[in-house]
């Protein structure tokens, strides 16, 4: 139980910090770690999952990647939500993508054929065509709303406003990267640190004009929706787009088995300079489209594609200063500021170290000449020193044993390892004037309180203007002090004021998760909502009596373990803590916990597999019962609905048992019927 409760919480700590990332880079524009310690932190987690089954059940890892709307725009929903992709980065990980796949599909023999394709380093965008007309124009936003910027899309000549073939589907949505060629890129640069940013800033010019001033140009690489579908390959799909006008990768190509990919990666990857765009690795589709929709998605990648990302570009430079970031659990974070350098295209002068352990294990001195890395846009990190460069009175970096805020920092054991933890924190709480307004951007952050137009470096000027201190002065600005801000008019205050109000209506469960517990991430917040179902059951927590009989009650709770009950008794141990908690209760409408249901031929019923399916691996099987709106169980027992027999090694035990309780028995053949397989 232990174990598996460590394993939560590390898997945990990592979807919040690709979290963090994530806003940083997508909300902030302003990333600390580099792309491949970005990739790199997204493949742990999926290690995780991969060893640890249990992971994916806490369904955490959605809606994890991708930049959230801005409110400039209108926002409209996609028609198919937009995936992203997982990484892979060397052979073996190509081996694993492809192996995985003929589990799933449960195909021993025969070769699977992939369309190989450049990925680019633009920006995505979805083109909607009704009739063959160009009707709507999307970003991709948070992957399922985009923004709507069918006027800047349509400034790019390349993209066709009609199709000139009546044969084309009726309901037409195409995906494609747009991006600005590198010689365009020399000579507009302006205010841009490289081409993904000015093609990225270019798009979401409020005025059209500004766009068209900007030479876009995309290549498309997908569809969304299709009516009627026409094509069994993608393949054959890149090939009928080409001829009805639209702009194709001229690198594409088919590609049969492990060593093609190697060879084409090789290929690509030597010619990559010489390109007129970006380009940050291949990305690998299952070329035959029935196989893709067999495969279906994870929570935010399809099964049928994986990116394959060249290597990260490195740079050497020199750490001017090591400084530290107090996050809001009160890890203290070191960061290197080094002398600007120019690593693929872009100027970096901050730099992660992590934590302190990772200086001591590399004896990282303020003086050192360093090599740093970084891919794509995100924080670089330094990855090592080259220690004949170093003076010879550098001195080693004494980590500070302090907190910005002057209070002691501390590192906590772990009470089952008894290992220290790697992380320096500051245990202060709202009482750390750092600690207190990293806490105030995660309560309005997207899956908190959600506030548009509140983002993290308003929060910044806000709290040094002190005008909010704690949540609740959130919803009782003066705005009369913002009104002669710079950067504040009457339109943004109004906006502000509108989100602002809007937020005030929250479920118990975003509620649980923005008050910041922690240890209490979203999925902590689901379940905690569900077993309180009411912020009055909610706030006996606030009593030490009934606290401590509540949180007896908790440990049965499938998810919730000691460390997080540990965590939710220290939190509301603070009088502050429940002072901070009762005055933003007071000012919300908060809506009781109701179980959801969802759609589908196994609607609420659950369902269990005995024996092996001819046609289908079990993964494919229990993916087909959840997307059907049913739960797999691994038990016979009174709550199970239906027993599901496949030809192969059945277990007769457990059929007996079935027909003993009365369980529905349904035969691997009628199980193809039911599903018009
Ligand atoms: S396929 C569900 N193909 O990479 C499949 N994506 O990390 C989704 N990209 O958001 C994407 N070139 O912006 C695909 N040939 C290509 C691509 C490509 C660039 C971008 C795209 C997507 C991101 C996925």
């Amino acid at each position: 139980m232990n174990h598996k409760l460590e394993i939560i919480n590390l898997y945990k700590k990592k979807i919040s910090l690709l979290k963090k990332h994530n806003k940083l880079y997508f909300n902030n524009d302003n990333p600390i770690i580099s792309d491949s310690d970005y990739d790199r932190l997204k493949k742990e987690i999926i290690n995780l999952e991969k060893k640890n089954n249990f992971l994916k059940k806490l369904n955490l890892n959605n809606k994890i990647v991708g930049s959230p709307p801005s409110n400039k725009f209108k926002k409209i929903k996609h028609l198919k939500p937009m995936l992203s992709l997982s990484n892979a980065f060397n052979k073996n990980d190509m081996q694993d993508f492809i192996n995985k796949i003929r589990n799933f599909l449960n195909i021993k023999d025969k070769n699977i054929e992939f369309s190989s394709e450049p990925k680019i380093d633009g920006i995505s965008a979805t083109l909607i065509y009704e009739n063959g007309i160009l009707i709507k124009g999307l970003s991709r936003g948070d992957g399922v709303i985009g923004e709507d910027i069918l006027e800047n899309l349509k400034t790019i000549n390349e993209i066709p406003k009609k199709i000139k073939d009546n044969n084309a589907p009726s309901l037409f949505e195409i995906r494609g990267e747009i991006y600005i060629g590198k010689k365009d890129f020399n000579n507009i640069k302006g205010n841009f640190a490289n081409p993904r940013n000015a093609a990225g800033g270019s798009l979401r010019q409020k005025d059209p004009k500004e766009t068209s001033r900007i030479p876009l140009k995309y290549f498309a690489y997908g569809f969304g929706a299709v009516k009627p579908m026409m094509f069994n390959t993608q393949a054959e799909f890149l090939e009928k787009i080409k001829n009805w006008g639209f702009s194709i990768n001229p690198l594409v190509k088919v590609v049969k088995n492990l060593q093609e990919i190697e060879l084409q990666h090789s290929q690509i990857d030597s010619i990559r300079s010489s390109l007129d765009y970006d380009i940050d690795g291949l990305v690998y589709k299952v070329n035959d489209l029935k196989l893709q929709s067999r495969l279906g998605n994870t929570s935010n990648s399809p099964r049928w594609a994986i990116a394959y990302k060249f290597s990260a570009e490195k740079a050497v430079t020199k750490i001017k200063d090591i400084v530290i970031q107090v996050g809001r659990t009160g890890a203290i974070t070191p960061v290197a500021k080094v002398e600007p350098v120019t690593v693929g295209g872009v100027v970096v002068s901050n730099a992660t170290l992590h934590n302190e352990d990772e200086i001591i294990r590399k004896d990282i001195r303020i003086g050192d000449t360093v090599k740093i890395q970084r891919a794509g846009d995100v924080i670089p990190q330094v990855i090592s020193v080259d220690k004949t460069k170093r003076n010879q009175d550098s001195k080693k970096y004494i980590f500070p044993e302090k907190c910005l805020c002057g209070a002691t920092t501390q590192k906590e054991v772990n009470k089952s390892t008894k290992k220290e933890d790697a992380v320096r924190r500051c245990l202060k709480g709202y009482e750390c004037d750092f600690i207190a307004r990293e806490k105030l951007k995660h309560v309005v952050s997207k899956d908190a309180f959600n506030i548009d137009g509140l983002g993290k470096k308003v929060i910044d000027q806000f709290w040094d203007l002190k005008l909010i201190r704690k949540p609740s002065d959130i919803f009782r600005i003066n705005y009369n002090k913002i009104e002669n801000l710079e950067g504040w008019g009457k339109l943004s205050i109004s906006n502000l004021k509108k989100a602002i109000d809007r937020s005030k209506i929250i479920d118990l469960d975003r509620f649980i998760f923005s008050i910041g517990i922690r240890h209490i991430g979203q999925e902590n917040g689901k379940i905690l909502a569900s077993f309180f179902k009411s912020i009055n059951k909610f706030s006996d927590l606030f009593n030490e009596k009934n606290r401590k009989k509540i949180l007896e009650n908790l440990i049965e709770l499938d998810g919730i373990g000691q460390i997080q009950i540990d965590s939710i008794n220290s939190f509301f141990s603070s009088n502050k803590n429940v002072e901070i908690v009762k005055t933003l209760i007071v000012e919300l409408k908060i809506i009781n916990f109701k179980a959801q249901s969802k759609n589908g031929k196994f609607s609420n019923k659950t369902i269990m597999f005995t024996g092996g399916f001819e046609k289908m691996s079990r993964s494919e099987a229990k993916s087909l019962v959840e997307s059907n709106g049913g739960k797999v169980l691994g038990k016979i027992s009174k709550k199970l609905d239906i027993l599901i027999i496949g030809n192969s090694k059945p277990t007769k035990k457990k059929i007996e048992s079935a027909k003993q309780l009365n369980i529905q028995i349904i035969k691997e053949i009628d199980w193809y019927k039911l599903l018009d397989l």
